[in-house]
């Protein structure tokens, strides 16, 4: 290696260095409410730090085609990173689909390269990143098309199901166990491949709409762990580092949110979870409730001492979380001890509601995480349910039949009495019907979030907001 090949490699090796530490210092900050945005600069930092050492490499002979992906990235991601926030799910499993491809694709390149002469670790480490790859690419855009609903959220299932996906995943294991044996098998390896593309799309299609989060999480685990083997691959440091800092973070993620939900990964899985959808809501939907108009809920809250309002899908939906601010405003300046319970899984992705409610300058001390608050219930005049459903449906605690038993909510049905805005009786994202709607002590108030708070603080305000 001549001197200045040797000082390139220095450069590079120092920008995939800085790289890795703002990677990891990124996942430190974003942990935080308060260091957040420092967390996001990090990664973005780091990022194009790592792109910058990549083009520095001294094995590019020809920018042409680098610029070429440069223009197609931006043209795909620019409008990918304008959707509304309530898209965002969605929008991340695309972005595993195009990474795992991006692995899945350079593995391909990198077997036809060196085969037959392929050791027995890279062979395996090659395998492994195929077909972890492979399965990310069509079980991500699965998961994206159920929550973009382009395919059906309900589970699709059929006898026999779960041993058909484990045959398909031994099939690629024993392809896999003989590539490594003889890499010189040529034909096999795409039909490795093959078998980890059908074996993604057969692994969601019995998953419903309302595990996609932890699924999506759990690919994103799994699009980590395929670009750490690919670090192998390339004898990249910096892709090993961050392949395992994003696989790791994927699984820790999955972790927490099937324990906000009461779940097991096997039971998000193989579960086929959901698919009591609208049936027993349709039953219900004769049931009387009691409901209330703005003028009613205004003088309930302005009664009140202790208000918890919480926060749901239906809030994101209607971006009433401004109008939520001046509600907070108006009884907090009457005196109303105001505070917002936050429900791990309330919306549609981990932090939602934090998101908004922080968007809405509403002060982060105002927010209390669901284990803190849920003793406060019982002595809190009003629960003010705003779009949420699911995370306040008290059959997770008491009907062992339910399809979301056992999953944690907010026990809102202990306050005195509780209001909720939505917009019908239609179920949440589980498909399913809230018997807190039929309680006495509930008063159902309906119509859009935004316009229903916005009159309930024209009420309290005696006319001065719109
Ligand atoms: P959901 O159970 O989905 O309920 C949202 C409610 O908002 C619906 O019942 C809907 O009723 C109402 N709504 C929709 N648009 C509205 C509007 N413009 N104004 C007023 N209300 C509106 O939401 P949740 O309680 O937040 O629970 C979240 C659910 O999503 C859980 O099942 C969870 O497992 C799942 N999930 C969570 C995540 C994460 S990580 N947070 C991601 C994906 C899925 P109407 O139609 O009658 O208005």
């Amino acid at each position: 290696m001549t001197s200045e090949l040797a000082g390139g490699q220095v450069v590079i090796e120092i920008l995939y260095l800085i790289a890795s530490v703002l990677f990891i210092l990124s996942l430190k900050w974003m942990s935080s409410p308060t260091t957040a945005r420092h967390g996001i600069w990090a990664g973005e930092a780091g990022m194009l730090l790592a792109i910058c050492g990549t083009l520095l490499h001294h094995g590019i002979i020809d920018y042409k085609l680098i610029a070429i992906a440069l223009v197609l990235g931006t043209i795909i991601g620019v409008p990918l990173g304008r959707v509304q926030m309530t898209a965002v799910p969605q929008r991340t499993a695309l972005s595993h689909a195009f990474g795992a491809l991006c692995v899945t694709l350079v593995g391909s390149a990198e077997y036809y390269l060196r085969a037959p002469n392929i050791s027995r670790f890279m062979m395996s480490v090659l395998a492994i990143e195929v077909i972890l790859g492979g399965l990310t690419v069509t079980g991500s855009l699965m998961a994206a098309g159920k929550l973009q609903e382009i395919l059906p959220q309900r589970p699709l299932t059929y006898k026999g199901q779960n041993f058909v996906n484990f045959l398909l995943l031994a099939g690629a294991v024993v392809i896999a166990v003989w590539l490594v044996v003889h890499p010189d098998a040529k034909t096999l390896f795409p039909i490795m491949i093959l078998i980890a593309l059908t074996f993604g799309v057969l692994l969601i299609i019995p998953i419903g709409g309302a595990d996609m989060p932890t699924v999506i999480s759990l690919l994103n685990g799994y699009a980590g762990l395929s670009a750490a083997a690919m670090g192998f691959v390339l004898d990249s440091k910096l892709l090993i580092i961050a392949g395992a800092l994003d696989g790791s973070s994927g699984l820790i993620l999955s972790i927490i949110m099937s324990k906000a939900m009461n779940r097991s990964f096997t039971n998000v899985l193989f579960g086929a979870f959901g698919q009591v959808l609208t049936a027993g809501a349709a039953a219900e939907e004769a049931k009387p409730v009691r409901s209330a108009i703005p003028e009613e809920a205004a003088a309930i809250l302005s009664a009140a001492s202790r208000v918890i309002v919480i926060p749901g899908y239906g809030m994101a939906v209607a971006q009433a979380q401004h109008k939520v601010r001046e509600l907070y405003d108006s009884l907090s300046k009457r005196g109303v001890d105001v505070r917002f319970a936050i429900h791990p899984v309330a919306g549609r992705m981990p932090g939602h509601m934090n998101v908004l409610l922080a968007e809405a300058d509403i002060p982060y001390d105002r927010l209390i995480e669901m284990d803190e608050i849920n003793g406060d219930f019982p002595q809190t005049d009003v629960a003010l349910v705003i779009g949420a459903n699911d995370v306040t449906n008290p059959a997770a605690r008491s009907d062992s039949s339910s399809p979301i038993f056992g999953m944690p909510i907010l026990d809102v049905d202990k306050a005195h009495t509780v209001m909720v805005i939505k917009r019908s009786m239609n179920p949440g994202f589980a498909g399913i019907d809230n018997p807190l709607y039929y309680l006495d002590n509930t008063l159902m108030l309906f119509g859009d979030a935004k316009a229903f708070v916005g009159n309930i603080v024209r009420e309290l305000t005696g006319g001065q907001h719109s």
